[in-house]
């Protein structure tokens, strides 16, 4: 129910509220099935304080840490928290291999490959969410890692991966599980640093997929099913959207989820295009906007920063009260977050039927008169559809070049998120306006 609500706008909350809900009874079935049968043994006392002393740290400082993230923080968040799932699995392996009791036969080789394959799973999302926590943060380069031969290592790890279930099954020692430990760990950061900044977004749905199935393993160790069940659902929607940001991205699935396999490093000199930019104030931006005849609003990363939803949505009801025909052109990876935009904008309630994906308006800019690029970079770089060689090549871009004008609202001639220099920013129907998003369509509300 969770999930399902998760999927719509207008149920997303009541999503939330479900998930809440059935992480609280998870958690209380698994308590009561876990100390009723030995409640009052010194054991089992012990053993429940520990829980509760456990949640309570816990418990405490994710609130804190939820409660104080800002909405741009939140990918790396995200990322940081995919880390502990797939840690969280790594440990409970350790714990399955060192504590083997009453098993043998058959049922002890499927015990061995559980806390192999757990690891090794646990592994590979513990250090490549850790990297996306360092990418997504700006602690660490956003631009993809290329060792020489990078598809073989990572194909050798996978091969070594086998090789070594099968050998810890027939004879299980514990520097069998060393190497695979050291193995994973090794193929996760490889397999995200590998993969450069623009398609990030896939990346975080992934290691969402990873954690599911990280958890789903622990599940079987622990003999859980409710961990099984949940780590599935978690595995199979988070593979399920990574495929369909792939395809709005226009990214291979396989290259993705096997570290960039297939992408060849990028070609293209990132230096600023050579060219004349022309400013803009916010006086002349008005008497554009109140003679146009339709207005399309792409907002990006920088609105979010900005906070300018607020003055977005009143300076849109201000020229539709005059008649202006306005819409907002939505990337799908607009901002950090899937549907990052689509948040701010309900925020500022700003009606859905004017809020349209970049699919249903990509037609339109043609016809349009004013295009206002209000913190986006990446999302409309014309360099995306016309060089081959850029890094962003092949994405899908929202054209706003094709408008009669563009007004691109940011603070400096900065590149956005993917590191790559925009031309849009050179061409004749383009003009800046620098300075605070929230600020600058402030001083054109005034000057309307
Ligand atoms: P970006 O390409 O990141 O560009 C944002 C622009 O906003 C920057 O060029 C910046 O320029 C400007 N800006 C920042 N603060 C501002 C402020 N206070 N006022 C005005 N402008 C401000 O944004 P985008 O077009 O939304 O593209 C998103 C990028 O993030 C893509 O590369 C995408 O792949 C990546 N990404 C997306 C996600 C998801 S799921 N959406 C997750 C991770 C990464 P100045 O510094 O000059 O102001």
């Amino acid at each position: 129910m969770s999930l399902a609500g998760l999927s719509r706008h207008d149920t997303a909350k009541a999503g939330v509220g479900y998930g809440i809900a059935g992480m609280t009874i998870a958690l209380i079935a698994t308590v009561y099935a876990t100390f009723a049968g030995a409640w009052g043994s010194p054991q089992a006392t012990t053993g429940f304080i520990l829980l509760v002393v456990a949640v309570l740290v816990g418990g405490a400082i994710g609130l804190w840490r939820a409660r104080v993230v800002a909405m741009t923080g939140m990918p790396e968040l995200i990322a940081l928290l995919h880390s502990f799932v797939g840690l969280a699995a790594v440990l409970v392996g350790w714990n399955g291999a060192l504590e083997v009791t009453g098993m043998s036969g058959a049922l002890l080789d499927i015990h061995h490959a559980e806390v192999f394959i757990g690891v090794f799973i646990g592994g590979v999302t513990f250090t490549g969410s850790i990297v996306a926590f360092l990418k997504l943060s700006a602690r660490m380069s956003s631009a993809p890692l290329m060792l020489p031969g990078k598809n073989v290592l990572n194909l050798g790890a996978l091969v070594a991966f086998v090789v070594l279930t099968v050998w810890y099954v027939i004879t299980p020692e514990l520097w069998l599980l060393v190497v695979v430990t050291a193995l994973a760990l090794a193929l996760g950061w490889h397999l995200v640093a590998s993969i450069g900044g623009g398609d990030m977004p896939v990346v975080i749905s992934m290691l969402n997929s990873y954690s599911g199935w990280a958890a789903a393993a622990a599940g079987f160790l622990l003999n859980n099913d409710l961990l099984i069940v949940t780590g599935a659902l978690v595995g199979s929607s988070g593979a399920y959207l990574s495929y369909i940001m792939c395809k709005a991205m226009n990214r291979s699935f396989i290259s993705v989820i096997a570290g960039g396999f297939g992408i060849a490093a990028p070609t293209a000199s990132n230096d600023e295009e050579a060219g004349e930019i022309r400013e803009v104030t916010a006086p002349d931006a008005a008497e554009l906007l109140r003679d146009a005849g339709s207005v399309i609003i792409t907002p990006g990363y920088g609105m979010a920063v900005a906070q300018a939803q607020y003055p977005v949505a009143e300076l849109t009801s201000r020229l539709r009260e005059r008649g202006v025909d306005v819409r907002f052109g939505i990337h799908p990876v607009a901002g950090r977050l899937p549907g990052h935009m689509n948040v701010l904008l309900a925020e500022a309630k700003v009606p859905y039927d004017i809020v349209e994906e970049m699919d249903e308006i990509n037609d339109d800019f043609a016809k349009t008169s004013v295009v206002l690029v209000i913190g986006a970079n990446d999302t409309v770089n014309p360099s995306a559809a016309e060089d081959p060689g850029s890094p962003i090549a092949g994405m899908p871009v929202l054209r706003v070049w094709e408008a009669s004008n563009v007004i691109v609202f940011k603070r400096s001639m900065s590149a956005g998120y993917a590191g790559v220099a925009n031309p849009l920013f050179h061409r004749d129907n383009a003009q800046m306006l620098f300075g605070d998003a929230k600020a600058r369509v402030e001083d054109i509300l005034r000057a309307l």
